[in-house]
């Protein structure tokens, strides 16, 4: 099992983070999960928007610091199964809609630069540590933040990597609305069914539109994978790592 969730809910694929132990961690396997559910989506014509969201309270906590460890980094993005699917999410046709509560870190974070519709519940956390990590952004934030929040606030969240809330997330416009938690689910699913059930053509070809030049995108996300393969091998990055993987808990 990959502590992925997919699920139908009619003409929606759920695609549900279920590792809440580890704070719903990415794993290489669930990436290679979401990655194949995307591509499903894609295909089946029946399937009309994507569903994210995460099990125990929490989004995700970003990529298995773990895994980083242990990847022969080599430098190559395609050797990552993270960048297939930042890949597949900037290209897929699907609506993509989130529902974020707790922990939405690293990759957390930045997906939701790629979905239609967001909805975070207060608990909804997001942070973008790279750099803390030695690490450089993924998933095009380098170019979609500072378009979406401009350079000034991109470069907090960015480069001091400073932690933001469902409530500033709204009034930067990352977030639709913030929804109490016992509803959050449903309500994006029903908003999720609403963009399923429009003319399929026309919203696929508007969506395409609204999101700009996807060429852009993509090259953007390979060379940010080729320095984050790089990175990857740094002094700093390795410290970073071990560091958390090793920390002590307290008592
Ligand atoms: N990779 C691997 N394991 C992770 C993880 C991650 N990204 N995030 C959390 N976990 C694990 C912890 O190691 C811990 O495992 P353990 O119980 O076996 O020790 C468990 O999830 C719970 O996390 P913990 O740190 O004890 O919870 P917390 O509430 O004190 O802190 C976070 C939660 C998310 C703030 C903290 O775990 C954290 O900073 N995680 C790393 C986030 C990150 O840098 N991600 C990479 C982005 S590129």
């Amino acid at each position: 099992m990959s502590n992925m969730k997919i699920e139908r809910e009619g003409s929606v694929l759920s695609i549900i983070f279920d590792r809440p132990e580890k704070k719903n961690a990415l794993t290489r396997a669930m990436y290679m999960a979401a990655t194949r559910a995307l591509a499903q989506a894609d295909q089946d014509e029946d399937i009309g928007a994507v569903l994210f969201s995460g099990a125990g309270g929490f989004f995700t906590a970003g990529n298995d610091i773990g895994d980083f460890l242990l990847a022969e980094a080599k430098g190559e993005p395609d050797d990552f199964p993270a960048f297939a699917f930042i890949r597949a999410l900037a290209a897929c046709e699907t609506p993509l809609v989130a529902a974020i509560e707790g922990v939405a870190i690293g990759i957390g974070a930045t997906l939701i630069l790629h979905c239609d519709l967001v909805y975070a519940a207060p608990s909804a956390a997001f942070r973008m540590p790279f750099i803390d990590l030695g690490l450089v952004p993924e998933a095009a934030a380098t170019l979609l933040l500072p378009r979406r929040v401009g350079m000034a606030k991109a470069a907090e969240f960015l480069l001091l990597g400073e932690p933001f809330d469902a409530q500033e997330a709204l009034r930067l416009g990352l977030v639709n609305e913030m929804i109490a938690p016992k509803d959050l689910k449903d309500f994006a699913l029903e908003r999720a069914r609403c963009l399923a059930h429009k003319p399929r053509a026309a919203l696929v070809a508007s969506r395409r539109l609204m999101r700009g030049d996807r060429r852009e995108i993509l090259e953007r996300i390979d060379e940010e994978g080729r320095l984050f393969g790089l990175a990857l091998q740094s002094r700093e990055a390795r410290a970073a790592f071990a560091a958390f993987v090793s920390r002590s808990k307290p008592p």
